[in-house]
Order: C-alpha cells, then sequence, then structure tokens
C-alpha cells in the first residue's frame, strides 16, 4: 500500500515571472483556491494522509495555507458565514503535512531526495506541486491501482502531439495494455524525428526507495541540476519501470497560458460563474 506522498515545490517559477517573484507559482489560485491545495486533494482522494511537501526559500506561505488561523476562523465565526468556515478547518484537517527546505535548488531529482528519511523503505508517490491533473478517478489513485498489481515503480503519461514532443521527457517501450507501457527508453526533450513515442512525463510519479540511491549516483546534468529523469534512467539498467497513460486532463499551472486555460475551463464548471463567464465570453469573442 502507498502511504505517503511528496510534493515539490521549492521551485523559483521563473516562467510565471513577475507574479512570482514574491510569492509561490504553488500558490496561485484557481479561481479561490490554491493550486498546491488541489494536489493536496488528490492525494486525500487517492487515500494518502502522510504528505512531505519540499518547501523552500520564499515558500513559507504554503505552510500558513495548511496551519491554523485562528483569528481569520474568529473573524469567520462571527459573521456566521458556516460555508467559509468549514471550508478554513477542511484545509487545516486534510491531512498530515510535513515540510522539509531545500535550500539550493539543485533541481527535481535533488528536491526528491531530501524526502529519503521521511519515505525510508516505503513506495511513495510524487506529485509536482504546480501540476493539476482534472480526472474523475484521481490520477494518483489510477497509479496506486497499478503499482499494487505489477510492483513496479511508474511513471505517469499522456498523448502530445507531435510538435510538442521537443518540450517534454519523452518515453518509448513495450506495450503491456492500452494504458501501460514496460518502459526501455527516457529522453528528455528529443527531437520529434528522434523521440521513441508521442507520451510525455505527467508530473506524477510512484517510486520505490531505490531511487535514491540512483539519485546520489546521478550527475548534475540539464541545467546543471539533478534531474529525476536521469535517475530513473539509472534505475531502468536494473529495474522494470512502467509508463502509464493517465484518464485525465492535466494542466501545468507554471506555464501562464495554461493557467488561463484552466481557469477558465475550471469557472465553466462552477454553477455560479457558468452562465456569466460563458456570456462574458461570446461578448468579448464578438467584440474582437
Ligand atoms: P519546474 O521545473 O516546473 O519548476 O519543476 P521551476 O524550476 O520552479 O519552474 P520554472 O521553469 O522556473 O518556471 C516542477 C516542480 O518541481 C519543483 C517545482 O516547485 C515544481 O512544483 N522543484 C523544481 C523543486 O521542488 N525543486 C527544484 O530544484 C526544482
Amino acid at each position: 500500500m502507498i502511504k505517503k506522498a511528496v510534493i515539490p515545490a521549492a521551485g523559483l517559477g521563473t516562467r510565471f515571472l513577475p507574479a512570482t517573484k514574491a510569492q509561490p507559482k504553488e500558490m496561485l489560485p484557481i479561481i479561490d483556491t490554491p493550486v498546491i491545495q488541489y494536489v493536496v486533494q488528490e492525494c486525500v482522494d487517492s487515500g494518502i494522509e502522510d504528505i512531505l511537501i519540499i518547501s523552500g526559500k520564499g515558500k513559507r506561505s504554503i505552510e500558513d495555507h495548511f496551519d491554523r488561523n485562528f483569528e481569520l476562523e474568529a473573524c469567520i465565526q462571527e459573521k456566521e458565514d458556516e460555508i467559509v468556515f468549514n471550508q478554513l478547518r477542511h484545509i487545516e484537517n486534510m491531512a498530515n503535512i510535513h515540510f522539509i527546505r531545500q535550500k539550493e535548488l539543485n533541481g527535481l531529482g535533488d528536491a526528491i531526495l531530501h524526502a529519503r528519511f521521511h519515505c525510508g523503505s516505503e513506495p511513495f508517490a510524487v506529485l509536482l506541486g504546480d501540476t493539476v491533473i482534472d480526472a474523475v478517478i484521481p490520477a494518483t489513485q489510477q497509479m496506486i491501482d497499478t503499482f499494487e498489481q505489477y510492483g513496479q515503480p511508474i511513471i505517469a503519461v499522456e498523448t502530445v502531439p507531435p510538435d510538442k514532443v521537443s518540450r517534454y521527457g519523452i518515453v518509448g517501450g513495450t506495450e503491456i495494455n492500452k494504458k501501460l507501457l514496460q518502459l526501455d527508453d527516457l529522453i528528455e526533450k528529443p527531437e520529434v524525428k528522434k523521440a521513441p513515442s508521442n507520451l510525455a512525463v505527467a508530473g506524477r510519479y510512484i517510486l520505490t526507495p531505490d531511487i535514491f540511491t540512483a539519485l546520489e549516483k546521478t550527475p548534475r546534468g540539464k541545467g546543471n541540476e539533478i534531474q529525476l529523469t536521469d535517475a530513473l534512467r539509472i534505475l531502468l539498467k536494473h529495474n522494470g519501470i512502467l509508463a502509464q497513460t493517465i484518464e485525465g486532463k492535466r494542466h501545468d499551472l507554471g506555464d501562464k497560458l495554461d493557467f488561463l486555460k484552466t481557469t477558465i475551463e475550471f469557472a465553466l464548471k462552477r454553477d455560479e460563474f457558468a452562465k456569466p463567464l460563458r456570456e462574458f465570453i461570446k461578448q468579448i469573442i464578438k467584440e474582437k
């Protein structure tokens, strides 16, 4: 059983500047809920309540968000707003959330290495703190179900159009079934011609503790950072790794355009916004 999750959230968020100069991209709200709250909710909906967030400089607001705020609670209680009050209590009690600081930003691989003592000898889920996957069955739950059957590390993947292949980590392998590949190749940002598939790494992983040994052996790679992809490639020499196509839609909230699209998409699903927003969009398109 997977009982622990790691959420790396220490990155600089340079693609979203200037908004991320003094606030974490993981705290940017999709309408009224910070990105990282969706990620924590995915853990909880997948049966995981022990969560380690990899934090860092300028990320204190993430800790505050999941902490209790007595002053705010008293204020909302005075207003007798039970709905908002319950929302606040829900956030504080979502899960057992631990924090560790990544003092130097040495990449995603290094961030995960910080989880070594927390995870010990257990397999664990990794959910990127800036990526939301909208799915009927939570993406992490889908992967846990596969892990229970196969017992191998799993990389979540999604199909991307050929012209976008060179932007992502791309996997190749032998098909086990429509959703699963037995990995034999993992290439970071390949040229379209050299890409083994158009299945891109999608921000969710199930990892086993041997990833820590692989990460220790991983030399600095692209951007002079320790890349998780490189460590997985080391692991692949000795271990089986699966790639699973997730049923759901991935949103990279570290990207400005994806953030805008996600906000609109999520707002159109909310009863209080759907109708007026749809009318507004129709009207501004007509005006352009
Ligand atoms: P990204 O590569 O998207 O994060 O990492 P970044 O470096 O902040 O992004 P840009 O390119 O500068 O905009 C994916 C996740 O891994 C975390 C990030 O916080 C993000 O949630 N991360 C990345 C770390 O925790 N530590 C790192 O050293 C790098």
